[in-house]
């Protein structure tokens, strides 16, 4: 090797460290306008976030406690979600096209995503504070929700749907009984459809392989030994680990749901001991679940797996 050789050489090295230096240069400016493109074409922005909170503060916040769709005004309506490992609550929601959403997004476990596939909205659900957004749907859909942080060993199946409707073809989500339903019926069927219908459906039938029915097999479980308890337990503490239904096998988790009050635990177990038919499979001497009978299965300190042993214990047939 010659002098002349290594001084071509460190040429040549200092040409590529002034390449490499410039697309580097070139990136981060890319980087920077596309921030921008997205704040001002696509509607993106910076989200607020409340302070911070314990966690616990923020799920026993009423509408944490009960998330779902609420109508806060003629053309408003608030969009509550719970993002948890590994699944948000309600997992289907419901809002007219046209309407000012506003999101209330709060995360009980770790860091989650939220996306809805298709929009501008992409915020991160921090535990410990309350992600607030607005955004307006002008045609109707079904847009998947996405989790795009990964939480965990089920990250991929952290998935939920927000369907836009046309305005006249919304359901009731006001807590408007019925004409003649009692108020705590309402309250029920709202509770189940939003805490339970995603996997039970809305008729009970449950989701083959995975979720089990509810018609005739809770009127089933009440008639156990045992079997009372053990439905309220399975809301407060939740199930895990695989069970039999009629022959069929059945491997989702039921989540736990302390947060829940007494009321609206007793109101949505009796609602599935009653609903589609399951009323007939009752004794005639049946008495509704009270919420008293639930807040004594508090503070047992169970888990989803104590209670699939408490299953697998009871006497069905
Ligand atoms: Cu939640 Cu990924």
């Amino acid at each position: 090797m010659t002098t002349d050789d290594s001084h071509n050489g460190h040429e040549a090295i200092e040409r590529v460290e002034r390449i490499w230096i410039g697309v580097s240069l070139a990136l981060i400016a890319m980087f920077v306008i596309l921030v921008f493109f997205a704040v001002h074409t696509h509607g993106a922005h910076i989200g607020h976030s409340e302070t911070r909170k314990p966690v616990d503060e923020i799920m026993a916040m009423p509408e944490f406690a009960d998330p779902g769709v609420e109508q806060i005004a003629p053309d408003q309506y608030r969009v509550t979600i719970v993002a948890q490992a590994f699944s948000f609550i309600p997992r289907r929601v419901e809002v007219p096209a046209g309407a000012e959403i506003e999101f209330r997004l709060a995360a009980r476990d770790v860091l989650h995503g939220f996306n809805v596939k298709g929009t501008a909205i992409n915020v991160e659900v921090i535990p410990g504070e309350v992600s607030t957004l607005r955004y307006t749907f002008d045609e109707p859909g079904t847009y998947p929700l996405i989790c795009n942080q990964y939480c965990g060993i089920a990250h991929h199946d952290m998935v939920g749907f927000l369907t836009v409707v046309d305005p006249d073809e919304m359901a009731v989500v006001a807590e408007t009984p019925e004409n003649g339903e009692p108020v705590d019926e309402a309250q029920a069927r709202r509770v189940y459809g939003n805490q339970c219908a995603a996997c039970h459906q809305v008729d009970g039938t449950g989701t083959p392989g995975t979720f089990p029915p509810l018609v005739g097999h809770v009127p089933a479980l009440h008639a156990a030994e045992g079997g009372r308890e053990y439905l309220i337990d399975i809301v407060l503490y939740g199930l895990q680990g695989e069970i039999e239904v009629e022959g069929r096998t059945y491997r989702g988790m039921m989540p736990p749901m302390p947060r829940l009050s007494d009321e609206d635990i007793a109101a949505t177990l009796n609602h599935a001991l009653q609903a589609w038919g399951n009323a007939d499979a009752l004794p005639g001497d049946f008495s509704p679940i009270t919420a008293d009978e639930v807040a004594q299965r508090r503070d047992q300190e169970l888990g989803p797996a104590d209670v699939l042993q408490q299953r697998e214990a009871l006497d069905l047939d």
